[in-house]
């Protein structure tokens, strides 16, 4: 079996990522926003990552404006992604906003098709608690930059079958990747503990023991991380950071879960990160 046409439900930083990467392995994408400003920004930032991954990648080639243009359908209708083979769920960290996602998806697609949900910390379980085909949903947790990353971290909810297990190793290896498959608890295993990392460097720099680049300096140059807990929330996106912190607290209840002020304040005050020019770091004026 081949994939040829994948759904992708959020045109926010990884469905752009996770689209980028399926055009660059030859596959058509549906891509679906509720913001239509969104989704003509979406195209924008699918253009320049193409561009830019072959500088970035060895094993990246090369794929033209034109292709985008063919290849992807952009829009804000769900009901588009009917006939495609496979979707790949990246809508807002927010379960309210998943479910209702997931209810009209089970309407919209055939029974047969499977749901891959990106989510950072969300329980995959819970998504199939509200369609009609639990078994055929299963936790994809790619990591931003998509083309960069080799592996990845795949969640079985209670009721994932193995056959869709297998359909995502498919559609992964046609992305010229691999997977780790863990047991579903919200955050699995990448964000029950990465979260934490990066709640806990927020609170350092809240109580001004150090500033973002000591603290990322240290995590780099002291333990050889390519990248400090900061720099990584910036990456992610801070509003994502902290709505998965909620979630993670609101899942376990356990304090070391709570969301640092700081943090929240920050994505009130609209520093968002790499997304926003603004968060523990400055990025007005660097090309992203
Ligand atoms: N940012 C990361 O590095 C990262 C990594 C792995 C997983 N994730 C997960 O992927 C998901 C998306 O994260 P993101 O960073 O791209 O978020 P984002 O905020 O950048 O994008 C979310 C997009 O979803 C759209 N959206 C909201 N409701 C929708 C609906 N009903 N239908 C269609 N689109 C809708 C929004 O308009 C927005 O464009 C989240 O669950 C997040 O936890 C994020």
């Amino acid at each position: 079996m081949k994939f040829s046409t994948i759904g992708v439900i959020g045109a926010g930083t990884m469905g752009v990522s996770v689209t980028a990467d399926l055009l660059l392995h030859d596959m058509d994408v549906v891509l679906i926003d509720v913001s239509e400003d969104r989704l003509k920004e979406a195209r924008a930032e699918i253009i320049k990552t193409l561009r830019f991954a072959p500088m970035l990648a060895k094993h990246v080639k090369a794929v033209s404006e034109v292709t985008v243009l063919e290849r992807v359908t952009f829009s804000t209708h769900l009901d588009d992604v009917r006939n495609c083979e496979f979707i790949v769920e990246n809508v807002t960290e927010e379960w309210t906003i998943k479910e209702h996602v997931y209810k009209a998806l089970d309407l919209i697609c055939d029974s047969d098709i499977c749901f891959g949900m990106n989510t950072s910390c969300t329980s995959i379980t819970q998504a199939g608690s509200v369609v009609s085909r639990p078994e055929r949903i299963v936790g994809v947790h790619f990591m931003n930059p998509v083309f960069l990353k080799p592996t990845v971290e795949v969640i079985r909810g209670f009721h994932t079958s193995n056959e869709t297990l297998q359909a995502l190793e498919t559609l992964l290896r046609q992305m010229g990747k691999e997977s780790i498959v863990v047991n579903d608890y919200p955050g699995f295993v990448s964000n029950r503990i990465s979260h934490l990392f990066m709640n806990e460097a927020a609170y350092v720099v809240q109580d001004q023991v150090a500033n973002p680049q000591q603290i990322d300096a240290i995590f780099k140059k002291c333990y050889g991380h390519t990248m400090g807990p900061l720099e990584t929330a910036d990456l992610i996106g801070l509003d994502t950071v902290m709505r998965s912190i909620d979630v993670l607290y609101e899942s376990y209840h356990d304090s070391k879960f709570r969301c640092c002020p700081l943090l929240r304040k920050m994505v009130l005050a609209g520093n968002l990160g790499r997304k926003s020019g603004k968060g523990f770091y400055d990025y007005a004026h660097q090309a992203n």
